[in-house]
């Protein structure tokens, strides 16, 4: 299996951009971009054996970078740091010390704030391990940085296996004390774009999810999902139950683990008119299902189709938001001499 890499363009910074593109002996095709680590394309195939991209994405990695894209930050297939998801009024004590973040969504901040890892040049170099192709991402987030303490190292490597798997290895190291959340935010349409998702069925091996405030900050209670809308351990449709849940589905779910950081079945997806179904696998103890509520029909993919509201949903493998100011969450504070490491897989499947 080999990568493909094209030269995209420079940024305004003069970073060069690149397109990687790797296949798998199943045909399955992805695109990455180094631009913030950018899933762009995902084709996959359907029942029939068509193929169809099912993510969310732009045919050129610098309109990730353009004005139109930035004003709605959807945050589409990025790589998420440091923090994904929200941390309360954009503060959190380390080490004894208090640290301002930008406040960049309401009252909190959000997926590393103004210049997370979704909108910064990820140096780039392509690999082979058992068959498969792998590209592995690396950057160094300096010192207080987007206001976080300590010179990090991250290092994301995607794989796509003959398994059908999308494999996203996670590592990284720090100098000083700093929570450290990272995620991979794709919105998937397993029917490409030709309907919104709210007839996706969903399966999630989460019995419990952690309440949040009006401003999607955890109260801190962690709640029995039964009898509410947010049951998924029996397959439901995305849209069966949306009408209760406000603006959609925005919520963190406590995944069932054993021991707290083995991979585990966390999710499936299927679309019944194409038969395509998607799996997920993750090391990490939550999930954060999203129903692309924010999309406003303001950007559209390679192919014109638009990204309407609930055209996408996400399925981000997280520790829980705003874990920094909840002691009883699983920590995500990494402290020098430790290794932060995560595994997701997304596996592809045909019904
Ligand atoms: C996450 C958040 C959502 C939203 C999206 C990006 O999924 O939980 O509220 O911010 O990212 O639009």
């Amino acid at each position: 299996m080999d990568i493909k890499k094209e030269f995209s363009g420079k940024t305004k910074d003069n970073k060069e951009v690149y397109l990687f593109s790797m296949q798998n002996n199943n045909g399955i095709a992805i695109k990455i971009t180094n631009y913030g680590g950018i899933i762009t394309s995902l084709s996959v195939p359907d029942k029939y054996g068509n193929f169809g991209n099912i993510v969310l994405g732009f045919d050129d990695p610098l309109k990730y970078t353009s004005a139109a894209y930035l004003q709605s930050c959807p945050y589409l297939g990025a790589i998420i740091g440091r923090y994904g998801n929200r941390i309360a009024d954009g503060k959190f004590s380390v080490a004894g010390k208090e640290y301002t973040l930008i406040r960049n969504n309401g009252p909190n901040h959000l997926h590393g704030g103004a210049s997370g890892f979704d909108k910064v040049v990820w140096e780039a170099g392509e690999n082979q391990t058992g068959g498969s192709a792998v590209l592995i991402l690396h950057y160094s987030s300096r010192d207080m940085e987007e206001g976080y303490p300590g010179n990090l190292d991250v290092t994301v490597i995607y794989s796509l296996t003959d398994l059908n798997e999308l494999k996203i290895e996670y590592e990284a190291t720090i100098d000083k004390p700093c929570p450290v959340n990272l995620t991979h935010h794709s919105y998937f349409n397993l029917n490409c774009m030709n309907s919104n998702i709210l007839n996706h069925e969903l399966y999630l091996n989460a019995d419990k999810y952690t309440i949040a405030d009006d401003t999607l900050i955890p109260t801190g209670e962690i709640v029995d999902v039964k009898d509410t809308p947010l049951d998924f351990r029996n397959s439901h449709s995305i849209g069966e139950r949306i009408v209760h849940m406000d603006n959609g589905y925005d919520h963190n779910y406590v995944l069932n683990k054993k021991t707290g950081n083995e991979l585990t079945f966390a999710a499936r997806v299927t679309e019944p008119l194409t038969g395509r179904i998607m799996e997920m696998y993750t090391t990490e103890p939550g999930v954060q299902l999203y129903s692309g509520n924010f999309l406003d029909g303001s950007l559209s993919d390679a192919e014109g189709k638009i990204m309407n509201k609930h055209y996408g949903f996400c399925l981000e493998a997280q520790h829980y938001p705003d874990s920094p100011n909840k002691t009883h969450f699983p920590s995500t504070i990494l402290n020098p001499g430790e290794k932060y490491s995560q595994t997701t897989i997304y596996k592809f499947l045909q019904g």
